[in-house]
């Protein structure tokens, strides 16, 4: 009698998971801050968020950061399917390190199989902020989209009805009012503009010339002209959240994020978050109560819509070099992050997955 097949396990090799996490590194994150670090050491793969790239006002209890990371390693997952990897993540591990979101086995399976295809979509996807025509999605690709966070434990929902969508700008307009006479916000936001090659919006997005009496024309009309955020009539948004507004809960929201981002790209949707709305807490909750129902509580907004055919492509927005985001088998990984208040405050559940 034979005994049952055991699946041959092999950890990638650190070449494959250097591509790998150069791949995860093309996510999107908040104004580029790429607030993340990996390291690879005994077969394992750690992601840990970067808190020296948390935006202390914008952001202070690091939501876009873990939505930023969540969305890294979505990338991650969805690079080592294309390639034939398969993948074991748990989130959020037990441990000291409070910095830790996620601890990734890489290995391969029996399966070979590679998808150029998705490879190519991670390099296609954009955010792109340029006005999207006025044909809206149709309610069932929205629907498609949404369900694309169910996997991932998240929860979706297209703002579809007048009523909701009308509650939805007049509520993200006040929160971009409230923000824009900000001066520390405003002052934070510039220091992540036309910052070099590494991170940060690139300097062919910058407005030429500022101008200080108008706060939502800083930004020249053009590539940039929707960052005030208005809803136009074809935009649509999707709204993605949990049950609690936490670590746990945003790191699976970026994931699904990113997911249904991909998926859109592949479709030619654009897709572009918006997260004034989610950063003033009163408009978050808000928009949780009036516009979701109290269905969920609300971690990020995307507007998704068609931009024109023939429109030209964007340039890439920079990354930072491999080698100051991966570790390879280092006995300890760059400055130790000690656990302090600023990360606690996530409300982070130990040994959540
Ligand atoms: C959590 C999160 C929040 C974001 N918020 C905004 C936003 O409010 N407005 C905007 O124009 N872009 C927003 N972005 C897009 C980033 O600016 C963009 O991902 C980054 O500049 C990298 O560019 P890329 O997506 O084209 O690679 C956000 C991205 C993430 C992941």
């Amino acid at each position: 009698m034979s005994s049952p097949a055991v699946p041959r396990i092999e950890p990638a090799p650190t070449t494959d998971v250097e591509r790998l996490v150069s791949l995860a590194c093309r996510a999107p994150s908040v104004h580029n801050t790429q607030p993340w670090r990996w390291r690879y050491a005994g077969g394992l793969l750690t992601l840990s968020a970067d808190l020296s790239r948390r935006l202390a006002v914008e952001d202070p209890r690091g939501r876009d950061l873990t939505l930023s990371c969540g969305a890294a390693l979505h990338h991650l997952q969805f690079a080592a399917r294309a390639l034939g990897w398969a993948t074991d993540v748990e989130r959020l591990p037990p441990g000291p390190d409070e910095t830790e979101l996620a601890r990734i086995r890489v290995h391969r399976t029996d399966r070979t199989v590679v998808v150029p295809e998705d490879l190519e979509l991670l390099d296609a996807r954009r955010t792109d902020r340029r006005r999207f025509t006025a044909w809206p999605v149709p309610g069932h690709r929205l629907d498609d989209l949404c369900r694309l966070a169910a996997p991932w434990g998240v929860r979706a929902a297209a703002v579809s009805d007048d009523g909701a969508r009308f509650r939805l700008e007049l509520l993200a307009n006040q929160a971009l009012t409230a923000l824009e006479l900000d001066a520390r916000r405003q002052a934070e936001q510039d220091h992540w503009i036309g910052r070099g090659s590494a991170d940060g919006i690139p300097p062919d997005l910058l407005p030429d010339e500022p101008d200080p009496l108008q706060a939502r024309s800083r930004f020249r009309p053009g590539l940039l002209e929707d960052t005030r955020m208005v809803l136009h009539g074809g935009d649509r948004v999707i709204a993605l959240g949990g049950a609690d507004d936490d670590v746990a809960g945003w790191l699976r929201s970026g994931e699904a994020m990113s997911a249904l981002w991909l998926e859109a790209t592949r479709e030619g949707l654009s897709v572009v978050p918006m997260s004034q709305p989610t950063e003033v807490e009163e408009t978050r909750r808000e928009i949780g109560r009036s516009v979701l129902g109290g269905a969920f509580e609300p971690h990020v907004l995307l507007r998704v819509g068609w931009q024109a055919i023939g429109r030209g492509g964007l340039p890439r927005t920079p990354r930072r070099p491999l080698a100051d985001v991966l570790e390879v088998q280092g006995p300890a990984w760059g400055p130790k992050v000690p656990s302090r208040g600023g990360f606690r405050p996530w409300g982070r559940t130990p040994g959540a997955s």
